[in-house]
């Protein structure tokens, strides 16, 4: 029978984040960043290689994808394929466990699934390392969620050199609050384009975000709960910042997760010690710790589904359903 993988991979939530590109082809990014990759919304996906296609076949949650998507995963195995020295075409198919493209990281998910499958699938000899490298090339996110827990993506300078690798952290936990399901209106891959190009606070966000994961990394050594909340609050507020002087604007945040934060803010006040931070969508993620979180989420029950969630394994094979 065709040679088949299946990887399973959870997303993840930067507490620094990624909102820029110095190169777009090897997805070097303009910044390192720094993520909690979480125990729920995996993204489970099974490379089968068929020599006697003329194409691929990418199917996601039962259904043929888009012509977009399948060619996005094409040429992410065309990568894969030229280390492996074959053309053989490839059926992909990926199951979801949270909405695609609300926010939730499902394209660090994703990627990082199909880099374990398909690295499997078509007999590629690579280690923890080379498969980050290899998943920042379908999405940069998706470098992180190779790794379990906390991860640093270092910014690096080449491929060789631009990598996630784990970070030592206090126990951490994350509350979820799902405030809207559909897909955002602008990508993030276009809309990072957007900010980097007009965006004339970009040069200062980056070089902030440098400095951010800078102090970042000092905190999660010394367990410092209450500074990695504050900068990842900061970090998250200024990214959207950026995101909003883009023109024409962009605005990902809702009257609803703009509540969220205010609420988070509430709580601190209240001695509840909980930060806010949010991706490129409505839906708010609040940093607690394990003690708090249910706490935090009841808090935040009226804004949204909460979902609490904590460090989450790597991204790794598993065996095929039924197989
Ligand atoms: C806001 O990794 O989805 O979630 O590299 O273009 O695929 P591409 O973008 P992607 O961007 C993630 C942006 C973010 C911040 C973060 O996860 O660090």
């Amino acid at each position: 029978s065709n040679a088949s993988a299946t990887a399973r991979a959870y997303p993840n939530i930067a507490l620094v984040k990624y909102w820029g590109k110095r190169d777009e082809r090897l997805m070097l990014p303009a910044a390192g960043s720094l993520s909690l990759t979480l125990d729920v919304f995996p993204t489970e996906t099974t490379v089968t290689v068929d020599p006697g296609a003329d194409r691929d076949r990418f199917e996601l949650d039962g259904a043929p994808a888009s012509e977009e998507q399948t060619g996005r995963v094409t040429r992410f195995l065309d990568l894969v394929r030229e280390r492996a020295g074959t053309t053989a075409r490839a059926v992909v198919r990926s199951t979801n466990a949270a909405p695609t493209g609300a926010g939730l990281a499902s394209s660090a998910s994703g990627f990082a699934a199909l880099a374990v499958s398909a690295a499997a699938a078509y007999r590629l000899d690579a280690d923890r390392l080379a498969l980050s490298r290899l998943a920042r090339r379908g999405s940069g996110s998706a470098a992180r969620s190779i790794v379990p827990g906390v991860a640093v993506w270092h910014a690096g300078e080449d491929d060789g050199s631009s990598f996630a690798e784990p970070v030592d952290a206090p126990p951490l936990s994350m509350v979820i609050v799902t405030i809207d399901r559909a897909m955002k209106a602008v990508s993030s891959r276009e809309a990072m384009r957007r900010t980097a190009l007009t965006s004339p606070f970009h040069a200062a966000w980056i070089s902030d975000t440098a400095q951010a994961l800078e102090a970042m990394l000092v905190a999660c050594r010394d367990g410092d709960f209450t500074r990695i909340g504050r900068i990842t609050e900061t970090n998250a507020l200024r990214m959207h910042a950026v995101i909003q002087s883009a023109d024409p604007p962009i605005q990902y945040l809702a009257p609803t997760s703009v509540a969220a934060f205010d609420e988070v803010r509430r709580l601190r006040a209240e001695g509840l010690e909980a930060y806010a931070t949010a991706d490129a969508g409505p839906n708010v993620v609040a940093l607690a710790r394990p003690a708090d979180a249910e706490a935090v989420a009841d808090a935040l029950a009226h804004l949204g589904e909460t979902t609490i969630a904590g460090p989450g394994p790597g991204a790794a094979l598993v065996e095929p359903a039924g197989g």
